[in-house]
């Protein structure tokens, strides 16, 4: 087994072959994989959370405190990613997917790129940024354009919030319980440009691991999770994911 080091030639014939093989299979994404679609990622240089404390943010407290200045956060982030599109490593994913019995993609994205993509067989751990919610009668819908006044209402008049999960709050219940199925079943566990750090999320591939599942890491950096990968390849989602798919444009 090699680990945290620099990826190599074996280490990436290895994951291809582990691929190439698995039936089933459970792709884990965070902020990393979109960051060639110019999405920045959370943490890092040049990370969202380095600019904005997430407390001022993505808390139900921010939001009951200030909801016009959570709003324009999110508005400001839904008009930058309105124009990005999915890169190479969402694409072959989404080939993967078409060739693996068993295949799901969970991910930490609120982006939207992996649906674009063309991934099907998707579960959204954190929400989605083209979705609302009411605060008032609980209605979830989806919406895409930029709101005349903020913060938007409600037809009933309740404040809307977007559709993501916020520090604090429980993951959607029926996606995690997906995820952490998948990840017991699975041959081969992809995680991909996550820092591994935010739990529940991060606490899906320690459970592939427990049921000796074979965990393939793409990250240009070292995680937490990096020594107990099957192979951690270090390099970039957008470059790394057509080589272990193959059959790319
Ligand atoms: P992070 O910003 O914590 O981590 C991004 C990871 O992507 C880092 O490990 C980078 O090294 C890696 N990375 C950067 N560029 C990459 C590339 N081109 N290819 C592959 N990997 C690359 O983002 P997440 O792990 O997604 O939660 O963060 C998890 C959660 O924390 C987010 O969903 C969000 C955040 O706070 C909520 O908002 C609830």
């Amino acid at each position: 087994m090699s680990s945290a080091s620099p990826s190599t030639t074996h280490d990436t014939e290895e994951a291809r072959d582990r691929l190439r093989r698995a039936r089933r299979v459970l792709a884990l994404t965070g902020a990393g994989i979109s960051a060639e679609s110019g999405v920045p990622t959370f943490r890092g240089p040049q990370g969202l959370w380095r600019d904005f404390r997430p407390e001022d943010l993505a808390t139900p407290q921010a939001f009951s405190r200030d909801p016009l200045l959570v709003w324009e956060w999110y508005e400001s982030r839904r008009e930058r990613m309105g124009s990005v599109q999915p890169n190479a490593g969402h694409h072959a994913l989404a080939r993967l997917e078409e060739r693996v019995p068993e295949f799901l993609l969970a991910t930490q994205n609120v982006d939207g790129l992996h649906a674009l993509a063309g991934s099907r067989s998707l579960v959204e751990l954190h929400g989605c940024l083209w979705r609302v919610r009411c605060t008032g009668c609980g209605a979830v819908r989806e919406e895409r354009e930029p709101f005349a006044a903020l913060p938007p209402r409600c037809r009933c008049s309740g404040l809307l919030r977007p559709d993501v999960v916020w520090f604090g709050e429980e993951l959607p219940r029926a996606p995690l319980e997906q995820a952490f199925a998948a990840a017991r079943a699975a041959d081969v566990v992809l995680v991909v440009g996550t820092s591994a750090l935010v739990y529940p999320a991060a606490a899906v591939p320690e459970a592939a691991l427990e049921e000796g599942a074979f965990v393939v890491e793409v990250n240009p950096e070292r995680t937490p999770l990096s020594a107990a990968c099957g192979v951690s390849l270090r390099g970039r989602a957008a470059e790394v994911l057509p080589l272990l798919v193959g059959g790319g444009a």
